[in-house]
């Protein structure tokens, strides 16, 4: 490969830790920053290329397009949806510099639920029932005259807060309530998605596309719930295990039916769609997937544990989409290896987690065989690494089982401690499998 890249990764996650190494580890790159990053990403020769971090005070379309001048990226990578909604790709695309994620007019597709929606009864992508309005009279009619549940989403973008799974029409009209009279998300809930609640096994389909084609990666299955069993609140991820067995007829319907449409619909829209469509599906008794969201950006902690299943060169992956070019040849899923992606989260995460633990253990936790451990909400206080957030440290082994998989992560989960440390003890023990 004779391209020497320079790409910057934004975003300070568990997800743009995986990144950056991963893309360090591409044949084709010499450099890979990682802005603001984590103390996981500070500066190591990882394989092929220099991983580094760079200062990012605030992800802004233009703060960005800075970032990448400053580092003289050739491509950049953006990891979140938030600047991918408010047009960083566009932002850089005017300054020259090639960027792996869709503009601000393909980002609606995550940015906009009511958009969402209507696109995916335009392209006749089997998606719930749905209301969509601005005014909470008609929301209450819908929601009590409606004869089973529902759920409640805020148009806009509310940091993985907006959508509400109500447990009877009172609480579903209390959510609605929220969001358009109290304006709990202020502008984000002006409008909601009130919609029919599906029933049956959810998964992660990430396909990286390059406006015409596309690349799906192993299904993934990630644990929305903070705790064993999928109990108590919705939190951004707990664990994910990849790939989830997903037979032939499935893998069609969800690419003739969701993908491909997708896809196409967005062209025909004049918003092509380049990055990662990372689409939430709901497979329901019959085997049939239906379209939760549609998300714009690589899922946390899904990419920990697909990037681990990956090997190649995933920087000419990404700057082939990013070019309108995807060879999907430049990434190898390898065959018969399964990945467990666990969240070490901190005391009071989801709700209001604590910060400034020290955390021990982190050498004897990558020794675990085939075990990395990703940094995410998490400080460098004088070479004391301690805890600066909800989610704290994903650790992600690999292996030829499932089983061997989980009791890997698990193993070196055991190694880390910090003061309030919880995580769930059952990620990758039922590697569930859709009806079909
Ligand atoms: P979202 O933020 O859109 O990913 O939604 C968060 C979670 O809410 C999803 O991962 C699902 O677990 C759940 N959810 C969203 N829409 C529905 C639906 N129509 N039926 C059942 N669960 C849903
Ligand atoms: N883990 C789900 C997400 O990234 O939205």
């Amino acid at each position: 490969m004779a391209v020497t890249r320079r790409i910057l990764v934004v975003g300070s996650g568990g997800r743009e830790h995986a990144l950056g190494r991963a893309l360090a580890r591409s044949p084709s790159a010499a450099e890979v920053i990682v802005a603001p990053g984590n103390p996981g990403c500070a500066e190591t020769a990882e394989g092929h290329a220099v991983l580094r971090r760079a200062p990012l005070t605030s992800p802004t379309p233009s703060a960005i397009a800075a970032a990448a001048r400053a580092a003289r990226a050739d491509l950049v990578v953006v990891g979140p949806e938030a600047p991918l909604c408010a047009g960083a790709v566009d932002a850089l695309a005017t300054d020259g510099i090639a960027a792996f994620g869709p503009s601000r007019a393909a980002a609606a597709l995550e940015g906009s639920k009511v958009f969402l929606k209507r696109f995916a009864e335009r392209h006749k992508i089997p998606t719930a029932a749905f209301l969509a309005t601005s005014d909470f009279a008609e929301a209450e009619r819908y929601i009590r005259g409606r004869d089973r549940h529902v759920v409640v989403k805020a148009d806009g973008l509310c940091a993985g807060k907006g959508v509400v799974v109500p447990s009877s029409a009172d609480e579903a009209c209390a959510a609605a309530h929220a969001m358009l009279v109290e304006r709990r998300f202020g502008e984000a809930g002006a409008t909601i998605v009130v919609e029919d609640r599906l029933a049956g096994v959810e998964l992660s389909v990430h396909a990286i596309c390059d406006g015409e084609r596309l690349f799906v990666l192993p299904v993934a299955r990630d644990h929305k719930r903070v705790g064993d069993g999928d109990r108590g609140p919705n939190t951004g991820g707990m664990g994910a295990v990849a790939p989830v067995a997903v037979d032939a007829a499935l893998t069609e319907r969800i690419a003739t039916r969701v993908l491909a449409p997708t896809l196409a619909g967005m062209r025909q829209e004049g918003r092509p769609f380049r990055g990662v469509l990372f689409a939430g599906l709901m497979v329901d008794a019959a085997g049939e997937p239906w379209l939760l969201e549609h998300n714009v950006r690589f899922g946390d902690p899904e990419t920990q544990a697909l990037l681990a299943l990956c090997d190649g060169d995933l920087a000419e992956l990404l700057a082939g989409a990013a070019r309108g070019a995807l060879d999907a040849s430049a990434v190898r899923v390898v065959p018969g290896r399964c990945s467990v992606a666990l969240v070490l989260a901190s005391r009071g995460y989801p709700e209001r987690p604590e910060t400034g633990a020290a955390i021990e253990g982190l050498e004897a936790a990558a020794a675990v065989p085939e075990t990395t451990v990703l940094h995410a909400g998490t400080a460098d206080e004088d070479g004391r690494i301690v805890t600066s957030g909800g989610r704290v440290l994903t650790v992600t082994s690999t292996a030829e089982s499932p089983a061997e998989a989980r009791a890997r992560a698990y193993r070196a989960a055991e190694c880390i401690r910090f003061e309030g440390m919880h995580y769930r003890r059952d990620i990758g023990a039922e590697w569930q499998t859709p009806a079909h």
